[in-house]
């Protein structure tokens, strides 16, 4: 575990690491310093193949209140532009590995972009979800209009995004955005449960699955579905396909090496 006044902390159990968000003061505001460890954090997880999934949370008190409005508040369109620190959002978004992410309290502005960036999320009775940069002179800028209106729909995404209306976790789990609502008290052990479960499955197929799953935000149905097939029949090149379908005929359990 890192020092407690670190800016993330990370541990690692069972296949699965666990990547918190420390801000507390802040309500977990992303810094530029902040997103810096948190890509590099979980890049490292990606090349580590002792770990399977991970799991992104802020606690149980906030997830994330968005891009630290500090750091630019000030600035004009050429710093923005200069700095360019949306485009290291790319960079998660690249991730193969699955992402969890456990949100309870506000998950707001580039808070709810990271979620989003995540594959799946499970949220506490607490978690609030929002796009309220509309009451900051702005507008979401890491992927909400894009990711929100795919998830939720675009009548539901408008008015989230023109009136800055948060969404409750029982609305967003109504509306298609989260994947499972917990208390409080459960939302993190019942990520790492259902990450630990992900994990023993394997790996190449996992990777694999996981971006069939996102190219349909990106491709037409016929491109993905070609796409789909391609990737489907280079599994049978892996060993574990084989130990899969023999454990499967043998009726025992499959081990899985991720070859
Ligand atoms: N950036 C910087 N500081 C933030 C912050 C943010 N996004 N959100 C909260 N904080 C700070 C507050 O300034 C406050 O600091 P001090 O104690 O030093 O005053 C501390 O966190 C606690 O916040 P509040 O006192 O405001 O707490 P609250 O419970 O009254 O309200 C809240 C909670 C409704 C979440 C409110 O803090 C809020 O509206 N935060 C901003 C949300 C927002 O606009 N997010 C979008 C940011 S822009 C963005 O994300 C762009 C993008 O797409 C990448």
């Amino acid at each position: 575990m890192a020092p407690m006044n670190d800016l993330l902390l990370t541990r690692t159990e069972n296949r699965v690491a666990i990547v918190t968000l420390n801000r507390p003061d802040v309500l977990n505001a992303l810094s530029v310093e902040l997103m810096d460890r948190l890509i590099e954090a979980m890049e490292g997880f990606d090349r580590d193949p002792s770990i399977r999934v991970m799991v992104l949370t802020g606690g149980d008190k906030v997830f994330a209140a968005g891009a630290d409005i500090a750091d630019m508040a000030q600035a004009s369109v050429v710093d923005m532009m200069q700095r360019n620190n949306l485009a290291r959002w790319l960079r998660i978004k690249a991730i193969r590995k699955p992402i969890i992410a456990a949100v309870s309290g506000y998950c707001l502005g580039g808070g709810c972009e990271l979620a989003m960036h995540c594959d799946i999320i499970i949220a506490a009775e607490s978690a609030k979800f929002g796009q309220p940069e509309i009451n900051i002179g702005v507008m979401p800028g890491a992927g909400g209009t894009q990711r929100l209106t795919r998830a939720i729909g675009k009548f539901k995404a408008m008015e989230v995004i023109l009136n800055g209306r948060f969404l409750s976790a029982q609305e967003a789990f109504d509306a298609g955005l989260v994947t499972r609502v917990v208390t409080k008290e459960q939302c993190l052990a019942e990520a790492v449960r259902l990450a630990e479960q992900i994990a023993q499955r394997p790996p190449v197929a996992l990777q694999l699955a996981k971006e069939a799953v996102l190219a349909a935000d990106e491709m037409s149905l016929s491109a993905g579905l070609e796409y789909e097939r391609k990737l489907f029949y280079s599994l049978f090149s892996t060993d574990d396909q084989k130990e899969g379908m023999k454990a499967f005929l043998e009726k025992r359990k499959a081990t899985f090496q991720g070859r």
